[in-house]
């Protein structure tokens, strides 16, 4: 199958073929292969690329193509996966053959025998271009891990402590390796947070480990490849573990103190090597650790951490350290008995901060910024006596004297003592020279830090350093304009979307770190076009299925420890459990999450049908923090009633539940019946008292009768300008205010909304200086004042709706064709949006040139284009490749 690279280069000349050389000549071939006009590239397993620890039992295998070609298509793709890497270089039939499928899809379900556990796949695709012509990927990998919790053969550990002890324990165990190590991997599962090293070194960059979950419904487990931090001989592992949410020992309005699940944190951990010869042996947890507590002395996920570097234990984590001190550890029963991978992208300290300024206030006293808000940690390095107190207050913005102020943030904290200050951690030096510390289990939202010493010590600006921290997800979208505050409030949106992203989306990443749902909902479109965040939804959505309750009732914050059953839960914001798989399903075109949820989508609605058989419900939040006026929660609640009744409708269409599709669409329809008779005055085209969220909302939830639209928004038009160009809504109008305007003939007054730089709008945020979304409209507000929340964000999402025009069309997700309806609004003379969607990049990009725009826009291979232009009725079919039009 696979040819050699034809001689014409010279660079291989047939009298000198050797095996040496065969091997040379394919990876040349794939070399080669890059200049052919297609290549199939970008492979990825379960949506990660080269993944290990996979417990998919039939994981999802998808690339791109490379090929700039007009009309550039996918007529036939052919998969090969095996164990046999050489093999498969070589071509050789072994393993799973998909055989030719004709067939222009690009992401496929494993589909050949039960894969086993603990092994590395092989796999590349091959794929016959719009001539026919083939041409083949170079090889990619994925390993599977335990795939089933039985595989699991150390024993969960902890030091049996009791949940209220501060200290988080070491964990240690040396060990010896006769033979050649050939690979090696490390499986560990905690409750709560883990770092684990290998004879004094960390293992990997991620950062607080596991992501969060409910640890007595689900537990995750992380792989690494160990190979080259093993040695054959002497070794140690060394486990650190922290509390996160597992152990919550931080008090305040959520309750997380006395969450079901609380313990003193514990592992387990299986460690494979296999060696040279072919055996294989694991290294496991069990009686035969011992534990002792750490220097750090205090750790909350929550507020801080504190650590003493007195009580360091040089080489605790090496073979030869003397551990005859050291307790026993205890077994104790698995946190849940649901084991299973985390298939994601880890958080990482993913950008480098260097303060901006020192302000030193005295001696003792020094206060950094960062010069922009961030979610994170910071990290100093100071010399001092031993036993010098360190304090390292964290916060959003000073006081008047230039002294940080937690006032806007620590409003929910209840600490019963002193000795847990908010984001403030207590670094006690050991007096041997140049110190450093960073929190191991703790992250906060800051741009400040406020440094105070209990004597005196020198420090300068390089003295400290912020870590920017999130779910590392690849960014996916780009956008720049001619207009620097739009770029501003772009950038500042997607800093509030990555402060707010832990393994699970948050509403803010100082006050709470809540799993809130409503604010995930909105922020949604704004997260897929700017980041390949499916990892993170698709385990948050498993963190949904734990919570549900068998009556189909949600958590306003999911994970919860129990609150949020009662309050905040209605369907304005837990619509969380359809609203997000349908948008990944837009997004990447991967049904998979619809099939996971469907159950809980109609369990959720069948709730919601069963409280309020009118179709109307009163159950919910309603718009959040708007300007001034606030629409009904009525309105607003079954709007997204009916918004959940419309998705499962189609979800169930999509499955092949005809019956479903029919019986849903019925009820949808009856609610937008229902809705209209109460709230729509027909001979106006007015909606209630026509606020600008009711007005808006009606039209972009599709609530509108068709013949009635051009009035409503054209209502909505008057209400804004009686409102001079500004918005008046809150959490949930802000999702539909800029998009009923520019989708109902009213771009430019949507532009004009979107641009303001005076109170209210986004951009009176940018000109008083934010770096991030704030929670409120307001700068001087008094509640709700977080300066880090992404609630209000759908803006990130609109400007490649609207001025790049840029859709996925429901009728062939993952942008397989990509609704192009650019907008070339007044005021604004260029606008460029790139996202990189599952067949490549999107490029819409437009610039005034005289009385003329210039519109250019790439499609990429195998998808196609619907473009409406501005002023013409027609659509034409674009297929992939790159145009320009000059428009006068
Ligand atoms: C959170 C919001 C959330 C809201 C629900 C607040 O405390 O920070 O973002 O959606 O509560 O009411």
């Amino acid at each position: 199958m696979i040819s050699l690279p034809s001689c014409k280069s010279g660079i291989i000349k047939p009298a000198f073929l050797s095996a040496s050389i065969l091997v040379k000549a394919f990876l040349l071939s794939s070399f080669l292969q890059a200049a052919s006009p297609c290549v199939p590239v970008g492979l990825q397993c379960e949506h990660l690329t080269n993944p290990l620890g996979i417990d998919a039992p039939a994981p999802r295998l998808s690339w791109r193509l490379e090929d700039s070609r007009r009309g550039a298509r996918q007529m036939a793709y052919q998969l090969h996966v095996s164990t046999d890497s050489a093999g498969i270089s070589q071509g050789k039939v072994s393993g799973w053959q998909s055989g030719k499928v004709m067939s222009d899809g690009q992401l496929v379900a494993y589909g050949g025998k039960t894969l086993q556990p603990f092994t590395k796949y092989f796999w590349r695709v091959e794929v016959w271009d719009k001539d026919g012509k083939p041409s083949l990927s170079a090889v990619s990998s994925f390993e599977t891990g335990l795939m089933n919790s039985r595989n699991w053969q150390g024993f969960w550990i902890s030091d049996g402590d009791n949940v209220a002890l501060k200290p988080a324990p070491y964990f240690r165990k040396a060990f010896e390796t006769k033979k050649k190590i050939k690979s090696a991997r490390a499986y560990i599962a905690a409750g709560g947070l883990y770092e684990l090293y290998l004879n004094g070194r960390k293992v990997g960059n991620h950062r607080l480990d596991p992501m969060y979950t409910r640890f007595d419904r689900r537990t995750l487990y992380v792989t690494y490849d160990v190979t080259s931090q093993l040695q054959t001989g002497k070794n140690a592992i060394g486990v650190l573990l922290g509390n996160g949410w597992y152990n919550h020992q931080s008090t305040a309005v959520w309750f997380f103190d006395k969450a079901p699940w609380r313990a003193r944190p514990t592992f387990c951990l299986d460690m494979r090597i296999t060696y040279e010869d072919g055996s294989v042996e694991t290294i496991t947890s069990g009686k035969d650790w011992k534990t002792a507590l750490s220097p750090i002395v205090f750790n909350s996920i929550y507020t801080a951490e504190h650590y003493d570097a007195r009580l360091e234990q040089p080489g605790w984590n090496t073979a030869n350290f003397d551990d005859a001190n050291w307790k026993e550890v205890i077994l104790r029963a698995a946190p849940s008995t649901n084991i299973v991978a985390q298939a994601m992208h880890p958080i990482r300290n993913v950008e480098t901060i260097p303060a901006k300024s020192i302000n030193k206030v005295n001696d003792t006293v020094f206060v950094y910024d960062l010069g922009r808000t961030i979610a994170g940690v910071s990290q100093i390095r100071v010399k001092g006596p031993a036993g010098t107190i360190i304090r390292l207050k964290h916060g959003e913005r000073l006081y008047k004297n230039g002294r940080v102020d937690q006032s806007n943030i620590d409003a929910h904290y209840r600490p019963t003592d002193t000795t847990d200050p908010f984001q403030t951690d207590i670094f006690i030096l050991s007096g041997k020279g140049d110190e450093t510390f960073m929190p191991h289990f703790n992250y906060k939202g800051f741009q400040y830090v406020d440094v105070t010493s209990s004597q005196p010590v020198e420090l300068t600006k390089e003295s400290l350093t912020g870590y920017f921290m999130h779910s590392d997800v690849p960014a996916a979208g780009h956008v720049e304009s001619d207009n620097p505050t739009l770029d501003k409030i772009w950038w500042a949106t997607n800093n509030s979307y990555l402060s707010n992203l832990f393994g699970y989306p948050t509403d803010c990443p100082q006050r709470e770190k809540n799993g809130w749902t409503g604010d995930a909902h909105i922020a949604i479109e704004t997260g897929l076009y700017n980041f390949d965040g499916i990892t993170i939804y698709e385990k948050w959505l498993a963190d949904h299925r734990d919570e549900q309750q068998p009556n189909g009732v949600l958590p306003s914050i999911i994970p919860t420890g129990g609150w949020g059953y009662e309050w905040g839960n209605g369907p304005d914001w837990t619509s969380t459990i359809a609203i997000i798989p349908w948008n990944i399903y837009l997004f990447y075109g991967d049904k998979k999450i619809l099939v996971d949820n469907y159950d809980n989508i109609k369990r959720y609605v069948d709730h919601i049908n069963e409280q309020s058989p009118s179709g109307l419900t009163t159950w919910g939040l309603g718009d959040w923090v708007p300007v001034k006026s606030k629409s009904p929660v009525e309105f607003t609640s079954s709007i997204y009633y009916f918004t959940d009744v419309s998705i499962l409708a189609k979800t169930a269409k999509l499955l092949g539940k005809q019956a479903d599709a029919d019986m849903y669409s019925a009820l949808a329809t009856k609610i937008k019946n229902a809705f209209n008779a109460k709230f729509l005055t027909k001979e106006t085209g007015m909606y209630g008292t026509g606020l600008q969220t009711e007005l808006s909302a009606s039209l972009h939830w599709g609530l509108v009768p068709d013949e009635l639209k051009r009035k409503v928004a054209a209502n909505l038009a008057n209400r804004v300008i009686a409102d001079n160009n500004h918005i008046d809504v809150g959490l949930l109008g802000t999702k539909t205010i800029l998009n009923a305007l520019s989708d109902n003939g009213q771009a430019d007054l949507a532009y004009k909304v979107a641009s303001q730089e005076t109170f209210p709008s986004w951009g009176w945020w940018i000109v008083n200086g934010a770096t991030t979304l704030y929670e409120n409209w307001p700068i001087d507000a008094k509640s709700d004042i977080s300066m880090n929340h992404i609630m209000f964000g759908e803006i990130g999402a609109w400007y490649y709706k609207a001025l790049g025009g840029m859709k996925p069309d429901p009728a062939q997700p993952g942008f397989k064709n990509v609704l192009l309806a650019p907008h070339f609004v007044t005021g604004l003379d260029h606008f460029e949006a790139t996202h990189e969607s599952p067949y490549g990049t999107i490029r819409s990009s437009w610039k005034r040139v005289g009385k003329s725009v210039v519109y250019s826009l790439t499609v990429p291979p195998n998808s196609t284009a619907t473009l409406s232009l501005p002023g013409s009725t027609v659509a034409q079919l674009l297929q992939a490749g790159t145009y320009q039009f000059d428009l006068k």
